[in-house]
């Protein structure tokens, strides 16, 4: 995700920003940028598109930006394309104040409309450059630099980490964190803000982690800290034992751990910008009503565990819609002859948007007639740009080769969409879309409840991490959820594994189930819960161990069939999976750190698969 950097002190800042945001590469980004304010009041923004290395060409070929207070950003695109226009730096158009922020601001749509009524215009897509407008609009109607950062905060609604230069303040910089992390280092010569300790270790280990409603105000001798209501408070100060590396997967000791306790955040972000007062809002389907209206057949087509995503889809969607929807791996589909058109409608969904094999599909479903929606992380990515509409999943850079978030945000998404179109198609009434959207509200504390005890999961993974071969068992949308579980066992743990759909077992696998076979049983699908007991009674007959995984709900039913019982907290049946993944995540995580393979970089596989 986005970092940000910001020096205020005796040094030159530029060298200080160039090199904190080079600690803070790692979180991944597309563009990169820094202002500073010169001792004559000058303020000076230079941003580029791409690495780092062109932002420094960039400064090169300029005149010297002087000055020793700076603010500097990695931008991981969610509101606009990667370029320089989008980059943060954000500038007001009186050139008098420079934004960086972190986070998503979700009204931005409505006070940009709102300022540009005012004849104020932008430059730029992103919701970052509306909160430099709007610092700039209230500066001017109230004549305060302070009193137009409070209005601001109350104007704005989402997650903001933000840092702030005003050129009429050359030696004072403004932080502010709702939602999004921010901290500030006390160091010898100076004082800073940074989206991650990563970026300061060079300078100072004490820091002060600011908290929602904060505003900081930073100066060379100085930090003074106020409330939301603008008192002044005192905050702790602590200092950072962590090495560098550690840092970077913020205390975690692997990326792959970092994004599974990230999931909450995650679907946090990805849904709630997309739901307001009861309904669910797709700005990106706007006007498409009648086509929808219109649609016979879906097709979700993807790999690997965008595949799975998929499959879950399938369930869903049919389930929300009445027409037929179906999975397809992309690598059949596109050589399939699929029979498509305008009244069918391809998903496709990528969490890097560059898997060949997608973006084939992709092409083949367009050039047999059928308009195509995607489900993507990287913004401005192949697929996403040759889609008819992109959906983003906002779960910032997924760094580990095993993907979490990115599965769980594109499944929440997916099954939103879901809502939508049943919405367009009255196929949902008002009880149920509220049942459902109350629970999506609850999921992100669902997750991190579910993250918040892990002794079960590594206690599992350790009495079962040197099996030859694990078995996972579900019937329909555990099914599903069955395939994840086997890729991610799979993928990183290099253990064999192979998921079934609960009832066909009996029709040859369970030749393989003997005394010590593991089966993993996803019993979280309540309405066939006892046809699922009964396949975990047939695979303990032949001496399998069984670790459930249920809800508070089922249970009951298959307690005493389980060597290891796994419970979630219940969630409607759509949203179920989201929950159903997390124990499979970590039981994989835990098996694969206890043999000691490399769990971030497994053998064989690459983030994008770009290859056929
Ligand atoms: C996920 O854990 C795997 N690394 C892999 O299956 C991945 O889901 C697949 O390659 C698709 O990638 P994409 O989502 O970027 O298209």
């Amino acid at each position: 995700m986005c970092g940000i950097i910001g020096y205020v002190g005796k040094s030159e800042a530029v060298p200080i920003l160039l090199d904190g945001l080079e600690r803070l590469e790692y979180r991944g980004y597309d563009s990169a940028g820094v202002a500073v304010v010169s001792p004559e009041s000058e303020l000076r923004v230079v941003k580029t598109k791409g690495r780092l290395s062109v932002l420094r060409e960039h400064l090169e070929q300029q005149d010297p930006l002087r000055g020793t207070i700076g603010i500097g950003h990695t931008r991981w695109a969610t509101h606009g394309e990667p370029n320089d226009t989008n980059a943060h730096p954000h500038i007001g158009q009186d050139g008098k104040i420079a934004v960086v922020h972190n986070g998503i601001i979700e009204n931005y749509l409505e006070i940009r409309e709102l300022l540009e009524r005012k004849g104020i215009i932008f430059q730029s897509e992103t919701d970052t450059e509306v909160i430099a407008q709007l610092m700039e609009y209230y500066y001017r109607k109230l004549g305060n630099l302070m009193d137009a950062v409070y209005a601001v905060l109350g104007r704005i609604e989402g997650a903001y980490a933000m840092g702030i230069l005003c050129k009429d303040f050359p030696g004072q910089m403004i932080a502010a964190r709702k939602d999004a992390p921010l901290l500030i280092g006390y160091g010898e010569d100076g004082n800073y803000i940074a989206s991650d300790v990563t970026a300061l270790l060079r300078y100072t280990r004490t820091v002060t982690y600011m908290e929602d409603g904060e505003v900081a105000v930073l100066t060379a001798d100085g930090v003074q800290i106020f409330d939301q209501d603008r008192t002044a408070i005192d905050k702790p100060r602590h200092t950072i034992e962590w090495d560098v590396s550690a840092a970077e997967k913020g205390g975690y000791a692997h990326f792959m751990l970092k994004e599974i306790m990230e999931q909450g955040e995650a679907v946090r972000k990805t849904i709630s910008p997309r739901v307001h007062d009861g309904r669910v809002v797709i700005e990106e389907l706007a006007g498409m009503e009648p086509y929808l209206q219109g649609l016979r057949k879906i097709c979700i087509v993807a790999c690997g565990s965008a595949y799975h995503v998929g499959m879950i889809g399938k369930y869903a969607l049919e389930r929300l819609l009445r027409i037929p929807v179906d999975a397809y791996l992309a690598s059949e589909f596109r050589y399939s002859e699929p029979l498509l058109g305008d009244d069918t409608l391809v998903i496709v969904i990528s969490q890097s948007g560059e898997t060949l094999d997608s973006m084939a599909a992709l092409r083949e479903a367009k050039k047999r007639g059928s308009k195509v929606l995607s489900i993507v992380n990287v913004v401005g990515s192949s697929i996403a740009r040759e889609s008819d509409i992109t959906l983003y999943t906002w779960a910032g850079p997924e760094i580990a080769v095993a993907t979490t978030k990115a599965y769980t945000t594109q499944m929440a998404l997916l099954i939103l969409l879901g809502v939508y179109c049943a919405e367009c198609n009255g196929k949902i009434d008002a009880e149920e879309r509220k049942a459902i959207l109350d629970e999506f509200d609850k999921l992100p504390e669902k997750i991190d409840g579910v993250l918040s005890d892990l002794k079960i999961y590594q206690e599992a993974a350790a009495r079962y991490f040197n099996q030859d071969s694990v078995f996972f068992i579900g019937r329909n949308l555990d099914y599903a959820l069955g395939l994840e579980g086997s890729l991610k066992l799979k993928e990183i743990s290099y253990i064999h594994s192979e998921s079934y759909a609960a009832g066909e077992l009996k029709h040859g696998t369970i030749s393989l189930i003997e005394p010590g076979t593991l089966v993993i049983a996803l019993a979280t699908y309540t309405p066939l819960i006892e046809k699922t007991r009964s396949n975990i009674v047939e695979v303990r007959a032949r001496g399998a161990d069984v670790i459930a995984v249920a809800t508070e709900e089922t249970a009951p039913y298959v307690k005493d069939q389980a060597d290891e019982l796994m419970i979630l907290p219940k969630t409607h049946p759509l949203l179920q999976s989201v929950l159903g993944v997390l124990p499979l995540q970590l039981f994989a995580y835990y098996v694969a750190l206890n043999r000691g393979c490399d769990i971030d970089k497994p053998r064989n596989l690459a983030k994008s698969v770009t290859v056929e």
